[in-house]
Parts: structure tokens; C-alpha cells; sequence
């Protein structure tokens, strides 16, 4: 039987580069050899309170960017998370083992209650707990946020994946994950959820950077280089970048927004083409604007036929329906056993 392998991305907006090589390039890669379920996060879309007329949009968008990218429906199911009403009530028997003092240490949880109350400092020793506390003012940090990681713990172990195709900033939540899933199996004496790793195909797990100087590139960040940019728009965004004056001494250690060029190159060039402009900066005979152009050229190759697929399809709702409802009923197959299976294992039993 084919391993299981479960990831999805929030309903937020239009995919970039970082979703496209910390997670939606490995689905790809992945539906021959696993069972894959990929998902439309768009419940966890909900913590930060979306418009309630572009959620939809959102959904679609993602949908389409999947399609687009290559995953194939006929391999892997894909679906959107609100269409399996099993996730939201594990999600509810899954809370009753989680400790609010173990969510509220989760640094994502951190940082969005900090943009939720309008703390700027995102200082580590700040009591944050006794801000959401004690705050009287109509700023509030929502209980979604804070159960987060429950939903996304159940995301997984509804369909009893082991292997999750994530970026690096959700490795945190992953760790949860497997904490939760021991919980349950110690509290209950079974040997019933298996604990799910991140998956990179050998390799370590990935942050793409910004391209503004530090940091990783994310949609509340304003940084991000999407799948649907257009040629235009990608290549002024990519000799924008920030960098330095250019290295003085030979083999001088890169500042971080050099650094990052150079991570970003590693991810999407050829290796000689690392090589070449590595050696070019060791003697310091750097043209980063060459670099830049370089980057936007090998960008744009991995873009420009999946930003083509993507216009073809967002429109065409009747396609993007039936992918959707093939998917949400074979998610429904796998995660009402589960659910039956918990409820069994909680003591919920029915009486007709
Ligand atoms: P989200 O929507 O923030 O991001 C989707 C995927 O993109 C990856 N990613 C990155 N990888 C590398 N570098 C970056 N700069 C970068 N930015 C984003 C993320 O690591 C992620 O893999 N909580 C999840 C969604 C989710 C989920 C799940 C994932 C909900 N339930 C169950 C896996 C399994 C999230 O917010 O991802």
C-alpha cells in the first residue's frame, strides 16, 4: 500500500515562489509514489478574518494555481476543507488534549496575536500572554488563532498521513502534531495515529527568502514574487532586490540580503550557474545586475508555463467543481472512518 501524504495552503491569496518550492513543487513531485491528499486551507484562511467576498476568489485561485502546477486530480485528491464537515468535529474532540499554555508558546501564534492587538515588537520576552489577558480594549486575539495548530494536527491525522510536504516555518506546527498524536494514543492505551515527518525528498527543508533584504518571502510580508506575476512586473521586482556595495576583499562573508540572492539562485538555477556567479563574488568581480537578470530569466522559465495554465483554467468553474467534488468525496471516505474510529475510541457511541 501506498504511503499517505497530506499538505495544503490557506485561502489567503495568490500563491508565490515560497508556497510554489516549499510545498506545491514537492506535491507534484510526489502523486506517482504516495496516496496524496492536497487541500484549500480555507477554515485556517478564516483566523485572519478575510473578506468575506474574496475568500471564495481565493479558494478558486489556489484551486486553479494546483491544477495549473501540475498536480492531477486523477492521482492525487484534492479538495477544499470546508466541503469535509468530519475535520471541523475531530477538530472539536482533538482540543479536549491540547493545553492552551502549549498553543500560546507557538511562536505563529506570537506573532499573528501581536498583529491582532498592535504590538509592533515582535521581541520574544514580551508577555504576550498577559496582553491577551488583560486587554480590555476591543482588539482581540480570536480562540481560532490560538487553535490553530489543533485544526492543522487534524488536517493530518484524519487521513492518517505520515509524510507532509511543508516549508520550514511549519515545522513547528508539525512538531505539535506529532505531540498530539502521542497524547492521543497514550491517553487512550492504542497504538492508533502514526506521528507525520516533513517531507523534502532527502533534502533539508526549504525557506525561500524575500527579496527586500531579510526574512522569509510571505503574503503578510509584501515581498513575494507570485506565480501569476507577468514577465514585466516579475523582472522589476527581481532588480529591485536589495544588495550591497559588492564585495572588497575576496571570499568576504555576504551580508543577508546577498546571501539571499544567492539562496533564491540555488533554488531555482542550474547549479553552474551557482557556481559561476559564486566564484564571480569570491573574486569580486560581481555585476549583481547580471545576477538579478540571470534569477528573473530562470524564474520566469518555471513561471511563465504555469502562469499560462493558470489563466486557462481559473474561469472554468464547471472543471473546477467537479475536481472539487471528487476530491471532497474521497476526503469524506477516509475522514468519516476516522472519525467513527475516534469517536469509538473517545466513548461516543451511538445509540440508533
Ligand atoms: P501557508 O498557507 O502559510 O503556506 C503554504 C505552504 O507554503 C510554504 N511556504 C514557504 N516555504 C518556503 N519558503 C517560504 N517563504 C514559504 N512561505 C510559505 C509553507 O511552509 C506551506 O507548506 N498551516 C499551513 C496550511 C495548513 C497545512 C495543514 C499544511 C493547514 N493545515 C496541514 C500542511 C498540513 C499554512 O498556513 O501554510
Amino acid at each position: 500500500m501506498k504511503e499517505i501524504v497530506l499538505s495544503g495552503i490557506r485561502a489567503t491569496g495568490q500563491l508565490h515562489l515560497g508556497n510554489y518550492y516549499g510545498a506545491l513543487n514537492k506535491f507534484v513531485r510526489m502523486q506517482d509514489d504516495y496516496n496524496c491528499y492536497f487541500f484549500i486551507a480555507d477554515l485556517h484562511a478564516l483566523t485572519t478574518h478575510p473578506d468575506p467576498t474574496i475568500l471564495h476568489a481565493n479558494v478558486k485561485s489556489i484551486l486553479s494555481e494546483y491544477l495549473a502546477a501540475g498536480i492531477d486530480p486523477d492521482k492525487a485528491t484534492i479538495f477544499v476543507q470546508s466541503d469535509v464537515p468530519e475535520i471541523p468535529e475531530m477538530y472539536l474532540l482533538m482540543n479536549m488534549h491540547v493545553g492552551i499554555g502549549e498553543l500560546m508558546r507557538t511562536a505563529s501564534f506570537k506573532d499573528k496575536a501581536r498583529k491582532q492587538l498592535g504590538i509592533k515588537t515582535d521581541n520574544d520576552n514580551d508577555d504576550i500572554e498577559r496582553e491577551i489577558i488583560g486587554n480590555n480594549s476591543n482588539k482581540r486575539v480570536n480562540a481560532g488563532l490560538l487553535t490553530y495548530p489543533t485544526l492543522m494536527a487534524v488536517d493530518i491525522l484524519i487521513h492518517h498521513a505520515t509524510k507532509v510536504p511543508v516549508g520550514k516555518d511549519q515545522e513547528q506546527h508539525l512538531e505539535l502534531t506529532r505531540r498530539f498524536a502521542r497524547r492521543f494514543n497514550s491517553v487512550y492505551g492504542v497504538e492508533y495515529f502514526q506521528e507525520p515527518e516533513n517531507f523534502n525528498f532527502g533534502g533539508e527543508a526549504i525557506k525561500v527568502p524575500g527579496l527586500d533584504g531579510s526574512g522569509k518571502m510571505g503574503k503578510s510580508e509584501g515581498n513575494c514574487i507570485y506565480l501569476l506575476d507577468d514577465e514585466k512586473t516579475l523582472r522589476k521586482k527581481v532588480m529591485r532586490a536589495v544588495t550591497d556595495e559588492g564585495p572588497k576583499v575576496p571570499n568576504q562573508p555576504m551580508a543577508e540580503p546577498v546571501a539571499n540572492l544567492f539562496t533564491l539562485l540555488k533554488i531555482v538555477s542550474a547549479p553552474d550557474v551557482v557556481d559561476h556567479f559564486t566564484e564571480a563574488y569570491n573574486n569580486c568581480s560581481i555585476r549583481y545586475g547580471d545576477l538579478k537578470k540571470q534569477l528573473a530569466e530562470d524564474i520566469l522559465k518555471v513561471t511563465t508555463p504555469i502562469r499560462e495554465r493558470i489563466i486557462g483554467i481559473r474561469n472554468d468553474d464547471a472543471y473546477l467543481s467537479q475536481v472539487v467534488k471528487q476530491g471532497a468525496e474521497k476526503a469524506r471516505e477516509s475522514a468519516s472512518k476516522t472519525l467513527r474510529e475516534v469517536r469509538e475510541i473517545m466513548g461516543i457511541k451511538r445509540f440508533f
